[in-house]
């Protein structure tokens, strides 16, 4: 992925996705209306159709499909990283077709963290280096991106690893770090694809436990799967076929928006607790 700075950080883009994350503006984070996308060929992919998603801040939203059903395409016109080739796509109220490539690398930068199946993290560099880099295209100074980077470490439950390359972590520790970097620059949404596709079924856990806590927290996240399992779990779930939405059950309820806890990790509740939320004893 590139980046580039914005050439005009005084933009229409960047004032309008400022005054969104002072929680002025009241408009869904992500608004994907009628899109479409193919990809040319003899003949052309039709990957998504006419696809309408809206998604609203502080949701926790699953979407699953079996293989070759759409998922990582929408998950990129969602992410900006591709643009549909029918209907709009819009993030924090701006329409994604008509920013200036410079306005919408930076709306990206600093409004969508991503987190991937395969982690990307850069292997020479340090786990704080890793993170603090998130904030490298958001144009803020080393001190303060390496001060920010600690406090996303920590969130994730590994401040005191820093300095540790990506090569001494387990996987489920490098997904953290991918996570922090997602984090670290207080993005609108956060979008993940198959985020617990290369962990073991207990590091997947810790990792889905720590995706609730960071909802919990306030943060706005999609998780992309092929697991009916983890999209049961999520408050709202979104099925994926064949390039169209099938079902969505819809904005959870203010009192069912917790992640449901996994059938095969349930414990025996312990004074109201739920143990399968806790990340202390964290396998990963
Ligand atoms: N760059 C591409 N060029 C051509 N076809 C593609 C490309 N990317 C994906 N596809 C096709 O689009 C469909 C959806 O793919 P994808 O979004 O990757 O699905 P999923 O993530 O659900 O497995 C599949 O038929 C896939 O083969
Ligand atoms: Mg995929």
């Amino acid at each position: 992925m590139k980046y580039t700075l914005p050439s005009t950080p005084d933009s229409y883009a960047v004032a309008v996705a400022d005054d969104f994350a002072a929680g002025g503006a009241g408009v869904p984070v992500l608004d994907v209306d009628n899109a479409s996308r193919s990809y040319p060929g003899e003949p052309p992919v039709q990957a998504l159709r006419e696809v309408n998603l809206t998604i609203g801040q502080g949701e926790l939203v699953g979407i699953v499909g079996p293989s070759g059903s759409g998922k990582t395409t929408l998950l990129q016109l969602m992410g900006t990283l591709d643009r549909p080739t029918g209907g709009r796509v819009q993030i924090t109220g701006l329409d994604v077709a008509t920013m200036a490539d410079n306005d919408l690398s930076y709306l990206r930068a600093t409004r969508i963290g991503f987190i991937f199946q395969q982690f990307f993290l850069a292997e020479h560099a340090t786990v704080l280096d890793n993170v603090a880099d998130g904030l490298l295209y958001a144009g803020v100074p080393l001190k303060q991106r390496r001060q920010r980077a600690l406090d996303a470490l920590d969130l994730v439950g590994l401040a005191q690893r820093p300095h540790a390359r990506p090569t001494q972590l387990s996987g489920g520790e490098r997904q953290r770090v991918a996570i922090a970097r997602a984090l670290v620059g207080h993005p609108a949404i956060v979008l993940a694809d198959e985020p617990t596709g290369n962990l073991d079924q207990a590091t997947g856990q810790s990792i889905l436990a720590l995706i609730d806590q960071l909802h919990q927290a306030g943060s706005t996240l999609v998780v992309i799967t092929h697991d009916h399992i983890i999209a049961e779990r999520m408050p709202r779930k979104v099925e994926i076929l064949d390039g169209h939405i099938v079902a969505d059950t819809g904005p959870a309820a203010p009192d069912d928006c917790r992640l449901r806890p996994s059938a095969s990790f349930v414990q025996p509740p312990v004074s109201g607790h739920h143990s399968a939320f806790s990340i202390a004893d964290d396998p990963s």
